[in-house]
Order: C-alpha cells, then structure tokens, then sequence
C-alpha cells in the first residue's frame, strides 16, 4: 500500500479531503469548558497555537454527543444545535494555517461524572455537587463500575442503545456542518462503545456490537488484538476509512499491566491491523521523535502518526520534525513574520561556525 517514496511530509488524499502532510495531533481533552459545554477563549488559543505548528490534521478533544456522555462538567459538547456558531469559530481557527479540522465524538459511558484529573479523577457526589459540580446517572453495557467505589452505570436497554444511535447520528451531522472535515469516533479507553466491546465490561447476551479503538485491553481476559483486527474489517466494510490504534483504559488503573511503553508502543497494531484488515491506519502513544515518526510512515507500518502530549509540550513539533528531516531547510514552511528571522539567525549562526572553524578558535 505504501509507495517507496512515501514519508512523513507527503500528502494523504482519503474520499476527497486531502492532508497536507502525515502529522496528526490527537485529540486531547482539556476539561477547560462551563457547564454549557462550549469552547471559550483557552480553546480558541490552545487550538489556534497548535494550528500554526503545522499537522496535516489537529483534532479537538472528544466531544460528548449528550450531556450524560462527558466524562466531566467541564468537557466540550456537540449535543445541541447552540453548540454549532462557537465549533465553527474553532474550525475557523485550526484552518487559518493550513491544518484539516477534525474531531472526535464522546460517550463517556460508565467513566463519566467524574472530578477533572487535577481534581482527584474521582465519582462526583453530594459534596461536590454542594459545590456546584453535580453528579449524573452514567450508561454502559452492563451495570459493572469502572473501578471500585465508581459510579455503577445503568445498562442500556435496546431502546436506549437505539436513541444513543440517534444521538451518534445526530451529532455526526453537526460535526460536518461546524465545517469539520474528519471525524473519529471514540472506541476506546474504556468509554462506551469499548465497554460494548470488552468482555470485562459486557456481560450481556443479545449482539449489539458495533473508530478509535483500543486494540487490546491490557488486562487478561479482555479484548485482544485478534479481535481488532476482525472488527477494523468489519469497520472498513462499514465505511470507516482509517482505524486509530490506541489500547487500554477500560478501566482507570488497569493499565501498564501488560502493555510495556517504549517509544511508538503501540505502533505494532496499527501495524498488524494495516497489513491484516487491509484497512488504513493511525499510530499514537509515545511517539516523540521525527525520525522515529518518518520510520512509521517510510516502513509502512501506518498511513498517519498521532502525537498527543509531545504536542502540548512542543506545539510547534510539525515544524521542527519537518526542518530535522531535512523538508524545511530555510524555515518556509514557517509563518513569515517568524520564518525570516530564523532563517536569518540560522545563516548567522552558520557563518559564525564556519569563522570560528577557519580562525581554529
Ligand atoms: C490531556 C490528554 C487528554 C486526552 N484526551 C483524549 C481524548 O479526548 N480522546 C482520545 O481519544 N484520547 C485522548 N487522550 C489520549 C491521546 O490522544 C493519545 O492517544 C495519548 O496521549 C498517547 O499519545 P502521546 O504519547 O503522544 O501523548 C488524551 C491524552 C491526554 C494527555
């Protein structure tokens, strides 16, 4: 599938929406909005920052498709039709320099109504709720906590997983008219839909099973990558036009228990559901390095490289990954207004260490 020349600045045309280059920022939840769920100045800032690192696709964080989906009070929100003027100002921002938008759509499932992380990640409760931050009633496939002492959720009955249905289709629906151009739905980390899947979180016996997807569930017993690879075939026949191969996080601390991290750890079941399920795919967690992320692509060991946390400490990593492969030599790809002066200042710099070489001081 991948030609010899492909790397990690060539383009990626999929149905029609064409990326500029294979870096992807992932979607990271900020836990920074009201009540209301909508974005605000942070986010406009946040996501207009890391627009002008330069990623070919910068996702939002999730977005929870109902009030009772977000994980907590201060997530963002696509469930109404007020939420549409303030994402398409967000749209507006993540195109202004060139990345695609995308999104990623929430239901948190059994591991909502929680405190944000730097607030203790606990159940929410009366004495939260006393101050201003209330707990809700959370869904999930069986009425089975994420961890002990957290809410236990309520199964869904048909009707409520055909209304869920509607909510996802709903949702969709708005996500394009804000103007976002991919949409990734979130499988994974142990929120609903991931909670269908695993046999840790589903104990039910009628077949609702139904893209990011947690390709093992780092707990024996669980999800495994063989049952990835059968379900991403089962995606791409469905429509889906990339699997995001993430793993874990059914439940808060099951996880490191067998999944070691080094660099690009999960990289082989992008790698093995790419080669298996014939579908393409999206490599993410702990990928920091531009040769490593090159390596990736080059190899063909998936069609895209997510970074998440090395893009909240460098949201500029697209740009110096492009000038460490040699794609950037004289900071074009830069805006103008920096660009100049840095190439200025490398030819500077260049000049000095030549003087310095030729006077062998
Ligand atoms: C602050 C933060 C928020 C995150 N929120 C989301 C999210 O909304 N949706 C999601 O699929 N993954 C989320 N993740 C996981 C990241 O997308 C990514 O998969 C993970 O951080 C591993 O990649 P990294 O090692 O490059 O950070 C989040 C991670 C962080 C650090």
């Amino acid at each position: 599938m991948t030609q010899p020349s492909t790397h990690l600045f060539s383009p990626l045309t999929l149905r029609g929406v064409t990326l500029p280059n294979r870096i992807v920022i992932s979607p990271m939840q900020q836990y920074s909005a009201g009540p209301d769920g909508l974005p605000n100045e942070f986010h406009r800032q946040h996501y207009g920052r890391l627009s002008l690192g330069g990623p070919g696709l910068l996702f939002t964080e999730a977005l929870a498709l109902t009030a009772a989906g977000r994980v907590t009070n201060s997530d963002l929100g696509i469930w109404s039709n007020d939420h549409l003027p303030a994402l398409a100002a967000l749209v507006a921002e993540i195109e202004r320099f060139g990345a695609i938008p995308a999104t990623q759509l929430i239901h948190a499932g059994r591991k909502g109504s929680v405190s944000r992380p730097w607030e203790g990640y606990s159940p929410l409760d009366a004495a939260t709720a006393a101050k201003g931050n209330a707990p809700w009633t959370t869904f999930s496939a069986s009425a089975i906590p994420a961890n002990r002492g957290w809410h236990v959720p309520e199964a869904l009955d048909a009707d409520g997983i055909k209304r869920l249905l509607d909510d996802y289709a709903s949702a969709a629906a708005r996500a394009a008219q804000a103007g976002f151009r991919v949409l990734n739905i979130h499988a994974a980390h142990g929120y609903l839909i991931h909670s269908f899947l695993s046999p840790l979180a589903n104990h039910r016996s009628d077949n609702w099973v139904m893209v990011r997807l947690s390709c093992v569930d780092d707990e024996p017993g669980g999800w495994t990558l063989d049952d990835s690879v059968a379900l991403a075939s089962l995606l791409k026949e469905a429509g889906a036009d990339v699997v995001d191969c993430s793993s874990g996080g059914l439940g808060e601390r099951t996880t490191t228990k067998m999944v070691r991290r080094p660099e690009g750890y999960q990289v082989p079941y992008a790698e093995r559901i790419r080669t298996e399920a014939s579908v393409p795919t999206m490599a993410v967690g702990l990928i920091t390095t531009p040769a490593f992320a090159d390596a990736v692509v080059r190899g063909g060991r998936a069609d895209l490289v997510a970074i998440g946390r090395e893009a909240l400490n460098n949201p500029h990593w697209p740009l110096h990954a492009a000038r460490a492969l040699g794609r950037d030599e004289r900071f074009e790809r830069w805006p103008p207004s920096w660009g100049w002066w840095l190439e200025k200042r490398a030819r500077a710099a260049a000049l000095a260490e030549t003087s310095t070489n030729a006077t062998g001081g």
